[in-house]
């Protein structure tokens, strides 16, 4: 794509929708749930919302801002504001974080299309709890239907990605995100007025400080990392496309609200259910897929229920894979002068392949590396390692490197708006994001053991 005729976001509503859609994924639905179960319930959900505010935004604001200062893709951004320096780096651990979230992103958002089908053909009458764990492992540990299912959600997302930004990541975004807002609506009505609502919501919402350990607090900071999709330069590839007259302050914080609030709306469609149909809510990464069907089983209509579910979490995997995919795109695109509808089919065949290994790792064929599947490698090499790197450099970059005037500069737009909390926002970048990402890192690399 020539960048005299860079596409780029056409509305306000389009880049929130877009970047709301980013964050807002199988994080907020599938992955948040679970963790604050494990992680006894609303001591998490206070640690989190502080890592959200201290960690998650400055970063967003960040990314938001070195876009659309460069103009130009996130490997292209760095080479271009830091040339000639370590920071080029970011960019490309960037590029192998987004190929790496892809591959296993589109093995978990294939399940959903399977247990949409089964929910729709009754699969999960009368469901026990052995039946919903075969049900489970019989599909993630299968040859093809896992495959197909990748496959058909990779495809998906190239499909929307081919079209570009307006016509395409913009238009769909802005159709989905709503209709996520709807579904989600729907199944906490039917949520709250089930009969032991109470204790799922006082689950979620009663903040017991003595149950805040070390462990919540770094699984905290991952998962919002992750939740907000930072640290891979999605953000700076978003913000290269957003128009100069937008306010990347508001639309940080507005992206950052509706992540947080639909990781909660997540939780309260959850853990009513959960409580009344008595099932342990520390059940881990299963929580969705062997959980819930139990749940919806013994609901009334819960067939329609579990369809509006796993319906819900494709939609947000979907918003957000795009945006994944656009990462590595962008790049190819501008920086090899390839046109966009090639880039976008190679790409997603090439993720397609690396999420047929994944999918194969899951129990059909022993594809192990560092004594894990290649799944679970993928996982903790972009979580744990890739993104906290990432997110730490653009820190360090933007606190000690980068010309903080300019910075300032495209953040007030010109100085037609304000900027407040421009000295912490400085502290944070300098000071208190490295050190905690620092500690976090030492600790997943087993350097440290606090
Ligand atoms: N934020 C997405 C989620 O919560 O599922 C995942 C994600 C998207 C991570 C984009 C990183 C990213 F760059």
């Amino acid at each position: 794509m020539e960048s005299n005729s860079r596409d780029g976001f056409s509305s306000k509503i389009g880049v929130i929708a877009a970047a709301a859609g980013s964050a807002i994924g199988l994080g907020n639905i599938w992955r948040f749930p679970y963790i604050i179960g494990d992680n006894g319930g609303g001591a998490f959900l206070i640690v989190y919302l502080l890592c959200v505010l201290t960690l998650g935004i400055p970063i967003m604001i960040g990314e938001f801002a070195l876009g659309r200062i460069s103009r130009v893709n996130a490997i292209a951004t760095f080479r271009k504001l830091a040339p000639k320096s370590i920071f080029s780096i970011v960019g490309y651990i960037g590029l192998l974080s987004a190929f790496c979230i892809l591959s296993f992103y589109g093995v978990v958002a294939g399940w959903c299309f399977s247990y949409i089908l089964k929910s729709l053909s009754g699969a999960f009458n009368n469901l026990t709890p052995d039946k919903a764990d075969l049900i489970f492992n019989n599909l993630v540990s299968g040859g093809f239907e896992p495959i197909f299912w990748q496959v058909a959600f990779m495809f998906l997302t190239g499909f929307i990605v081919l079209f570009g930004i307006k016509n395409g990541i913009e238009k769909y975004s802005k159709i989905l995100m709503p209709l996520l807002f709807i579904i989600i609506i729907i199944l906490d009505i039917r949520a709250l007025t089930l009969a032991n609502a109470n204790d799922g919501l006082s689950f979620l919402f009663k903040f017991d400080f003595s149950k805040i350990t070390l462990n919540t607090i770094f699984m905290a900071l991952g998962q919002a990392f992750f939740s907000l999709s930072v640290g891979m330069g999605t953000m700076i590839t978003y913000g290269s496309y957003i128009s100069k007259k937008e306010n990347l302050l508001t639309t940080s914080l507005n992206v950052a609200f509706a992540d947080t609030l639909v990781a909660v709306l997540a939780g309260i469609a959850i853990f009513p259910a959960v409580f009344t149909f008595n099932i342990d809510p520390s059940s881990g990464a299963g929580l969705a897929f062997i959980s819930l069907p139990m749940v919806f089983s013994k609901m009334f209509m819960g067939n329609i229920f579990a369809c509006l579910f796993f319906i819900l979490l494709l939609v947000a995997g979907l918003t957000s894979s795009i945006s994944i995919l656009e990462v590595i795109v962008a790049f190819l695109c501008e920086d090899f002068n390839i046109s966009r509808k090639k880039v976008t089919i190679l790409t997603t065949v090439v993720v397609s392949l690396s999420g047929v290994i994944c999918s194969l790792s899951n129990g059909f064929m022993k594809i192990n590396l560092f004594n894990q599947s290649y799944m679970d490698f993928l996982n903790y090499l972009s979580s744990n390692f890739l993104l906290p790197l990432g997110a730490i450099l653009i820190s360090v970059f933007l606190g000690y490197y980068f010309d903080k005037k300019l910075f300032v500069k495209e953040l007030t737009n010109d100085g037609e708006i304000k900027l407040p909390f421009e000295k912490l926002l400085f502290f944070l970048f300098k000071f208190f994001i490295p050190f905690i990402i620092s500690i976090i890192f030492l600790q997943n690399l087993n350097i440290i053991k606090l």
